[in-house]
């Protein structure tokens, strides 16, 4: 059975990890590929809510491996407190594993997003601040720690020394901080290390099993395309690539290994943090969607930004992911909003129309929507299981955005269970598997 890669097709919080939940019960396993503890997960299973930084949403299935992939990078506080977490809610975490090469976030990254972020003032990118940004730039200054060093104490004090050494200057207004001290912080993560140490493996090998053997392996993206740090809203964005493509790179696959590429977005769009959103509602059509559809984030609890669903960053997503699929979230967000609007392109700052996804800066920053009107609903959604279920309007949105797109629907959410989804084809691959 094939790779699967599910990616954000928007700016993240797409509602991943009820898909990737979803899928993973059909899994043999689940593989985070890039990103950290920037991201969250809330699964609702059994009236219990579950909330995930770090740990695939496969976790909750007892016959699915969860992986984390070398192109993670890890927190080993976070790690090891959503490990306990889970275990002290009774479930297993015995089928978790993380890469040996993904590397670790450090106190001073830490510090260095916040300090970072602190300087930029007003142009400040609104990071998550768990020290993302620092721990991938000093994997490519080739000053990262990885999770294997964290097994040594002697190579783990060498490297920490190696890299605090060129950001003594930066770190200087912290450098009373006792968590930055060499001795105590070499013990300290050495600690973590040594409680870490039965998850650590080489995970590609367990992947590359999987493959050989037929399974079904899901690669579970965090974040969302247009984060992306070469294809997203540079210098707006993450450190990492969301996209399908670095489903190889951050597990060690090839790009024959994933056949099916899901993209997920929103009935609407959100964003958190700053940076250019050509469809942002500031009205109370936007404090409706932030209210109805719980829009605060999982991670910071910060209020994100909301606006009419943008076709034309969809068009782009379905493109750089090459998505043979789009699962569309949060329907019923959208039911008693009536007229819905839905931007299928851009003007410029100088008025001019853009169908495709500005490459340049001046012009994305300052591009606004252009949009087409279509009638809402007021019906309850919640209890729709097939698309017959759905009121016309609602199909007609659906229609809308899977020939505007040109990528086909397989499944649609109407609220935030795990049942309360629609699945559009029958033939699916999953329903292949399931069969
Ligand atoms: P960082 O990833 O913490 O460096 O933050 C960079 C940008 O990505 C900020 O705008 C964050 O709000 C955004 N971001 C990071 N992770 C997520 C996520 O999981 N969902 C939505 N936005 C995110």
């Amino acid at each position: 059975m094939p790779g699967l890669a599910i990616v954000g097709a928007q700016w993240g919080d797409e509602g991943k990890g009820k898909i990737t939940d979803l899928l993973a019960e059909r899994a043999d396993a689940v593989v985070r590929f890039q990103g950290g503890n920037n991201a969250g997960h809330t699964i609702v299973r059994g009236g219990e809510e579950f909330k995930f930084h770090l740990i695939p949403s496969g976790i909750l299935h007892s016959d699915t491996l969860c992986l984390i992939g070398n192109g993670v990078v890890v927190d080993p506080k976070v790690m090891t407190e959503e490990i306990e977490g889970l275990r002290r809610r009774g479930i297993d975490t015995g089928r978790l594993r993380i890469s040996a090469n993904a590397h670790v976030i450090m106190p001073y990254h830490l510090l260095l997003d916040q300090a970072g972020e602190a300087k930029l003032g007003e142009l400040q990118i609104g990071t998550t601040r768990r020290g993302i940004g620092p721990c991938y730039a000093d994997k490519s200054a080739r000053l990262g720690i990885r999770m294997q060093d964290l097994l040594d104490e002697k190579i783990l004090k060498q490297k920490i020394y190696a890299a605090m050494e060129p950001k003594r200057l930066t770190l200087r207004p912290f450098e009373k901080d006792p968590a930055l001290d060499l001795q105590t912080m070499t013990e300290e993560y050495r600690t973590l290390g040594h409680r870490l140490e039965s998850y650590i493996a080489d995970t590609q090998r367990i992947i590359w099993d999987a493959l050989d053997n037929e399974r079904l392996v899901v690669f579970e993206g965090a974040q969302g395309a247009l984060l992306d740090i070469d294809h997203g809203t540079y210098p707006f964005v993450t450190s990492s690539n969301p996209t399908a493509g670095a489903a190889c790179v951050g597990a060690g696959v090839g790009p024959k290994d994933i056949e099916e590429v899901w993209g997920i977005t929103k009935a609407y769009s959100t964003r958190v943090g700053s940076g250019p959103f050509a469809s942002e509602l500031d009205d109370d059509v936007g404090d409706r969607l932030r209210v109805a559809g719980n829009e605060f984030g999982t991670t910071t609890g910060r209020a994100r930004r909301c606006g009419w669903l943008d076709l034309v960053g969809l068009r782009y997503a379905a493109r750089i992911n090459g998505l043979t699929a789009l699962a569309i979230t949060k329907l019923d967000v959208l039911t008693g909003i009536d007229p819905i609007r839905v931007a299928v392109r851009y003007s410029g700052p100088d008025g001019a129309s853009f169908d495709e996804f500005p490459y340049h800066q001046s012009i994305l920053h300052k591009a606004v929507g252009e949009y087409i009107e279509l009638p809402g609903w007021q019906e309850d959604i919640s209890g729709a299981r097939r698309l017959e279920d759905l009121p016309s309007a609602a199909r007609d949105y659906l229609d809308l955005i899977a020939a505007n797109v040109g990528v086909p629907v397989v499944l649609v959410g109407v609220g935030p269970a795990r049942d309360e989804v629609i699945w559009t084809q029958a033939d699916t691959l999953v329903h292949s598997i399931a069969a």
